[in-house]
């Protein structure tokens, strides 16, 4: 029987209705969440996230605003514009879209950016209460998107193994937390698997829940996964296409044919994973703001 798809578009829309509840009584009460996104250079898929998260909070009703700066920006620059947002009373939430220019310390700016206004869980403060299980840390929005598509699809988590593949501090090593975590949406046993892991796929084949975020194009292939897992894939890769007219197509981190035929569940690329990191995004930005009123 063909795997069933796990439709993130669908998960997301309707955690972004719950969501809207919260953002009507906060702006009833005078509070509009605030996000500031800042994009450094040129990347073409940064300033399309980036673009994508600025279209949905205008969806959401949430005050945004986009930052540009040019590929050239100093780290001084850059740190000066993080005190400005760390202090700006309309920004709840600052997110500095990643991968920075080399000249730019990734941890430098990371460790300014205020811990309350970490929206990205990436502030060493969110990183360690995040570990520890607390409830109130931010949780970084891709693994709790996949979290969260995991309980809202009744997947059994509990006491199941879930294989991780990819060491990301964005999505492999949260992820291995969030699983771990003693409650609902925890509980599992987590092995991650990288890049020198012996034999991976000896390794993958345990999973009942196969998350995979390497970014390598359908580097998951049907031999790898256990029949009936649930199989999450994080990867969005272009691959070039000629037969297209913007000369490429997307696929994940897994060979979507082969694993339809053997998974148990699987998330479509695009349409699983990637709709949720934003919808997770909107969660922690009014998680930020509804702190921000009650410290
Ligand atoms: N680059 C890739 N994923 C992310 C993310 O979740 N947040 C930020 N800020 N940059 C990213």
């Amino acid at each position: 029987m063909p795997a069933k798809l796990i439709d993130g578009t669908a998960i997301g829309d309707k955690l972004r209705a719950e969501l809207q509840v919260e953002i009507r009584a906060l702006r009833a009460r005078g509070v509009t969440p605030g996000l500031a996104a800042v994009l450094v250079g040129d990347n073409a898929a940064s300033a399309t996230y980036v673009r994508m998260k600025g279209k949905a909070c205008d969806e959401a009703g949430l005050y945004h605003e986009t930052i540009r700066l040019a590929k050239e920006t100093t780290e001084a620059e850059l740190l000066a514009l993080v005190e400005r947002l760390n202090a700006d009373h309309k920004i709840h939430g600052i997110l500095v879209q990643l991968p920075l220019p080399t000249q730019i310390s990734t941890q430098r700016i990371l460790h300014r950016v205020a811990p309350e206004k970490d929206v990205d869980g990436f502030h060493p403060e969110n990183v360690g209460r995040v570990s520890i299980g607390d409830p109130a840390a931010f949780r970084p929005a891709t693994p709790f998107g996949v979290q969260q598509l995991l309980l809202r699809s009744d997947v059994d988590i509990s006491g199941k193994h879930a294989v991780i593949v990819g060491r990301s501090t964005i999505v492999g090593r949260p992820m291995a937390a969030l699983l771990l975590q003693d409650g609902p949406g925890g509980n599992a046993t987590v092995t991650i698997c990288h890049s020198r892991t012996r034999d991976i796929k000896s390794v993958t084949r345990l999973a009942d829940i196969l998350i995979v975020a390497i970014g390598k194009p359908e580097f998951v292939t049907g031999d790898m996964i256990k029949p009936g897992a649930v199989v999450i894939d994080v990867g969005v890769n272009r691959v070039e296409d000629p037969s297209l007219k913007k000369g490429y197509r997307l696929v994940g981190d897994v060979n979507f044919e082969e694993a339809k035929k053997v998974a148990g569940a699987l998330t479509p690329v695009p349409g699983g994973v990637g709709p949720m990191t934003i919808t997770m995004l909107l969660y922690n930005t009014v998680q930020a703001a509804r702190q921000w009123t009650q410290p």
